[in-house]
């Protein structure tokens, strides 16, 4: 500090909004959505219904999630126009690239979108962005698989269409599968918000210069591409390949997580605010259990990440820093085993996350919350005359 001035890297300590949005508890491994633990949720609820709660402030009544699930179908057609953009990325580009690029695109096919002010203008927003983004999502991942970019069907549910989207395969009539319809609920309800982590934080600025909703979740799906954050669940997937490839040897990369001189870390371990089980991880670990033998999927990947979480959880270094397993490191071998690429498991995030970074967004924008505009502690050059280049 310089007396005026606090520099808190990371933000650690700092808090940046008051928000009524969602409650964490580090300590206890508390995470409510408007006041609704997320067991519950997980359990009871459907990904729309809480998108709604998130964004609107309570569970529906069966009158508003209708009205919101027809106002979204209306507006789940995206301009054909985006396909040429799609086609200009490599199959090598990867699908939080062309996703961030295509989101921020479509407020070059939808104008109205931009200068958002009044309720109804965001929430014509809203609609809009939940309708498209699973189109979106669905094509960004059959670019990649060669196939063809489909629509899904206003008949099906929320989830349903989006599965429809991503997995119908041509010439063939597409069945919803219910075990996989049931996990990517429960998935995208757990993923759906977080409080202010990286990428809300990053939504919320840059949606605090009153830039409109599309552009502010096209920074907020780059931020969450870091490995360090939404990121981490294709590295922990990863990570347990390689160990996989490696005879299963844990210690090896326990070692390698422990020494500092290794860039290396435990991907899918620690959490800057969960300093005890993320509860999310519990659901999710159970999940993977269920949905393995539901589905009939034999994955050695998932006795390797259990082995490396005892270890973990009886290791010094890990129980000092308490670094327990957070929400990444078991959804990717259900993604996997639902039959999803492994580099488009961070895309998954930001199809759960969406609601969440919508009702960030919203409600910044409804408190007129200021242009966030940090300051800093100068540690520069003192002024200086200018030299000329001949004389450097
Ligand atoms: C998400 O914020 C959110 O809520 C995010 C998220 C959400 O829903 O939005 O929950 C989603 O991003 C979950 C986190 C996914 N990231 C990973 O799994 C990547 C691996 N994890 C770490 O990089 C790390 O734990 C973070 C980024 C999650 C948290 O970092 P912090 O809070 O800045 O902690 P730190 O880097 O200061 O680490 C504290 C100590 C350090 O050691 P010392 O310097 O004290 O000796 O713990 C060590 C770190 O080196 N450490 C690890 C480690 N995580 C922290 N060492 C090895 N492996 C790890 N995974």
């Amino acid at each position: 500090t310089n007396g005026v001035i606090t520099i808190d890297p990371g933000f650690k300590n700092t808090g940046s909004c008051e928000s009524a949005i969602t409650f964490l508890d580090g300590e206890k491994g508390i995470l409510r959505y408007r006041g609704y633990p997320i067991e519950q949720l997980a359990e009871k609820a459907d990904f729309l219904e809480v998108a709604y709660a998130l964004i609107f402030g309570n569970l529906p009544t069966t009158e508003q999630l209708e009205t919101f699930r027809s106002d979204i179908k209306k507006q789940s057609v995206v301009d054909d126009d985006i396909k040429k953009i799609l086609d200009a990325f490599p199959k090598s580009a990867h699908p939080m690239g062309v996703l961030s690029s295509l989101t921020s695109a479509l407020t070059a096919f939808n104008s109205s979108s931009v200068n958002v002010d009044s309720e109804e203008e965001m929430y014509r927003a809203i609609t809009k962005i939940m309708g498209k983004f699973p189109v979106l999502v669905a094509w960004t991942m059959r670019k990649k698989q060669g196939l063809p970019l489909n629509y899904g069907s206003n008949s099906l549910g929320y989830v349903e269409n989006i599965m429809k989207m991503m997995f119908e395969q041509p010439n063939e009539t597409y069945e919803v599968n219910p075990v996989i319809k049931d996990a990517l609920d429960k998935l995208l309800i757990l993923h759906a918000d977080h409080e202010q982590n990286c990428s809300t934080s990053t939504v919320r600025i840059a949606g605090s210069s009153h830039v409109g909703l599309f552009s502010s979740l096209s920074t907020g799906i780059s931020a969450l591409w870091g490995p360090l954050h939404g990121g981490a669940n294709q590295a922990v997937l990863e990570m347990l390949e390689a160990i996989k490839a490696d005879g299963g040897d844990t210690k090896k990369y326990m070692a390698k997580a422990k020494d500092k001189s290794d860039p290396f870390r435990l991907m899918g371990f620690g959490h800057r605010v969960y300093k005890n089980f993320d509860p999310r991880a519990k659901i999710i670990k159970k999940a993977a259990d269920e949905v393995l033998n539901d589905l009939g999927v034999e994955d050695p990947i998932l006795e390797i990440a259990k082995g490396l979480e005892q270890e973990a959880l009886n290791d010094k270094y890990f129980v000092d820093r308490k670094l327990y397993p957070n929400v990444d490191f078991y959804s990717g071998i259900i993604y996997r085993a639902m039959g999803i690429p492994v580099d488009m498991f961070t895309v998954m995030f930001a199809l759960g996350r969406l609601p969440g970074w919508i009702a960030q967004w919203r409600e910044m924008r409804l408190k007129k919350e200021p242009i966030g505009r940090p300051r800093q502690i100068y540690i520069g050059e003192n002024e200086r005359d200018f030299v000329s280049i001949d004389k450097r």
